[in-house]
């Protein structure tokens, strides 16, 4: 019977009496630590034996190239090393106390996989996808990941080398002719990856899908086995080969933006649970540029859809290079200027487009609506992870800058920027700082926002902000917009991924939850942490039984 069984770390399905020396017939084979054996021990076996659903042997792979990079904490931390395993499922112990009315999983995706055979990849962005899960039920925590199965994914393994056009990595060529064959693939899109590494959504039917910033990278996945389903195929045809990474998902509907490289603009789309089709809300055209500015994400309040444009621009010539420029498919055009346009959701207009000074984000955090005393809508609050009108974070990103860390300052500073946009006929819109960034060590990026909260006033976001000296964010944040005040968790020498907020069912407050993070630690180590939405004290905490690699966006899959 499955349900009594473990499967382990390597692959193999064992008894939970056999686990411990298992794991250290691991150990010696991978190479890798796995520091909690006792968490596979004996101590469990009560709980093994009452683990629902396991993976059957034959589905278990070992990794396709063990990385014989070594996990050294000053070199190399774990948070930018290779996962060491396709997939792998099973219970933790848990110091502390899941609240029991947390039911259902976290699933949290990233770039997990960031060589093939012997060839290493150069940025963050471009690791094949590992999706990783932390369900919760009755107290307990059951977690697992598995290697997204992509196309680009597949390929890569078969054949052993890079096959699509990945962030910032393309095919090696045998010669000029198979170039040539592979640019006119690029026009049709047949080139481009739809290797999902970038975030995961619960479309308001019920399936959950990865995403990336290609539209043939939406990828359905069952939330419980992890398992790849096949790719989400868009009925609709407005074409297009790209979309925002980050679409805007509720139970009613999704909304995102498809930007046209051709006329430089965007569509405002949405699609309604239950159909693969999307309409078209409305059209943006650009305000300056030779072509749309990079929309990773994008805001919107209860009756607009904030359409950013940022003078980092998407660049038609970048995207042909063999070898990646230092701002990848981007390129920045300060003179182009830099706006923001709020279309209506009900009718597609657009209702003002401002001018705001120049700005670089990858992430929106949330924007709301003001009103005057006869409730009549007077402006739009914006808020974003902003760097300064610096580019500089994405050659940051680089694995070799992420992985020889000398304890120098170099992550560039952020801050919460804040843009407000009138709609009184003005042509500029104001950006200024929410709050002071040195309440976050002038690190600012992945955060998150009570849900219920979406589009809505609000006052607390979470996010990850730095202590310094650091070159990444390395702390959980918890930022309070009317005291202008933040909380900071922080564990020396760990790498925390986005603190994602869960509300308790029944909720009044707004920071009435949960903040769950997944934490990569310099001894090569991890665990799923858990931090009280309001006080931002730690309730509880497990170990994995290896550490994970740095992971990006997730979402919240409750139980029924
Ligand atoms: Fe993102």
């Amino acid at each position: 019977m499955d349900s009594l069984w473990f499967s382990d770390i390597c692959g193999h399905h064992v008894s939970p009496f056999t686990m411990l020396d298992f794991d250290q017939s691991c150990h010696r084979k991978h190479g890798f630590s796995l520091e909690n054996k006792l968490i596979f021990g004996r101590k469990l076996y009560k709980q093994a034996l009452t683990i629902a659903r396991v993976v059957s042997p034959s589905q278990l792979a070992i990794a396709p190239s063990p990385d014989k990079e070594p996990v050294d904490q000053d070199q190399n931390h774990v948070a930018w090393t290779s996962v060491k395993q396709e997939r792998w499922e099973g219970e933790l112990v848990v110091q502390g106390e899941i609240p029991l009315w947390l039911k259902g999983t976290y699933l949290r995706n990233g770039p997990g996989l960031w060589h093939i055979e012997d060839y290493n990849f150069r940025h963050l962005f471009d690791g094949y996808a590992t999706l990783v899960k932390l369900h919760f039920e009755d107290g307990r925590l059951i977690a697992g990941h598995r290697q997204i199965e992509s196309e680009a994914y597949k390929a890569a393994k078969k054949n052993k080398k890079i096959c699509f056009r990945e962030f910032s990595e393309v095919p090696k060529h045998e010669n000029f002719m198979a170039y040539v064959g592979d640019l006119a693939k690029l026009f049709s899109g047949s080139s481009l990856t739809d290797n999902a590494n970038t975030g995961v959504v619960k479309l308001g039917d019920g399936r959950v899908v990865c995403l990336t910033e290609t539209q043939k990278g939406s990828l359905v996945i069952d939330p419980n086995s992890l398992e790849t389903l096949g790719r989400f195929e868009y009925s609709d045809s407005l074409g297009g080969l790209i979309h925002s990474a980050h679409p805007i998902v509720t139970d009613a509907e999704f909304l995102t933006l498809l930007p046209d490289l051709l006329k430089p603009g965007y569509l405002v789309v949405r699609m309604e649970p239950g159909t693969n089709e999307r309409k078209v809300i409305g059209r943006v055209n650009c305000s300056g540029g030779p072509a749309p500015g990079w929309v990773h994400s994008f805001p919107v309040t209860q009756h607009y859809v904030v359409v950013p444009e940022m003078p980092l621009r998407y660049c038609a010539q970048n995207l042909l290079r063999a070898e990646p420029t230092p701002l990848y498919k981007f390129e920045w055009h300060p003179q182009s200027k830099a706006f923001l346009h709020v279309m209506c959701k009900a009718s597609g207009k657009v209702v003002t487009s401002v001018e705001v000074p120049l700005f670089v984000t990858f992430h929106f955090i949330n924007a709301y609506e003001e009103e005057d005393e006869d409730g009549r809508v007077t402006s739009i609050i914006a808020d974003c992870c902003e760097h300064h009108a610096d580019t500089s974070i994405l050659d940051q990103l680089r694995l070799k800058n992420l992985r020889f860390f000398k304890g120098e300052d170099v992550l560039p500073d952020a801050r919460v920027g804040r843009f407000k946009i009138p709609l009184d006929g003005s042509r500029n819109g104001k950006l200024e700082a929410a709050l002071e960034a040195d309440e976050h060590g002038r690190g600012m990026d992945m955060c998150s926002i009570n849900p219920a909260y979406l589009g809505k006033k609000y006052r607390y976001a979470y996010a990850c902000g730095a202590q310094r000296p650091c070159h990444f964010p390395n702390t959980l944040t918890k930022l309070d917009f009317v005291e202008k005040k933040a909380k900071n968790w922080y564990d020396e020498g760990a790498v925390p991924s986005e603190p994602f907020f869960v509300a308790r069912p029944g909720a009044t407050e707004e920071d009435d939850g949960v903040v769950i993070s997944l934490i990569s630690e310099k001894n090569g180590g991890g665990y799923a942490l858990l931090l009280d939405g309001s006080t931002f004290k730690e309730i509880a905490r497990a170990k994995l039984p290896y550490g994970l690699p740095y992971g990006l966006h997730g979402c919240w899959v409750p139980k029924k």
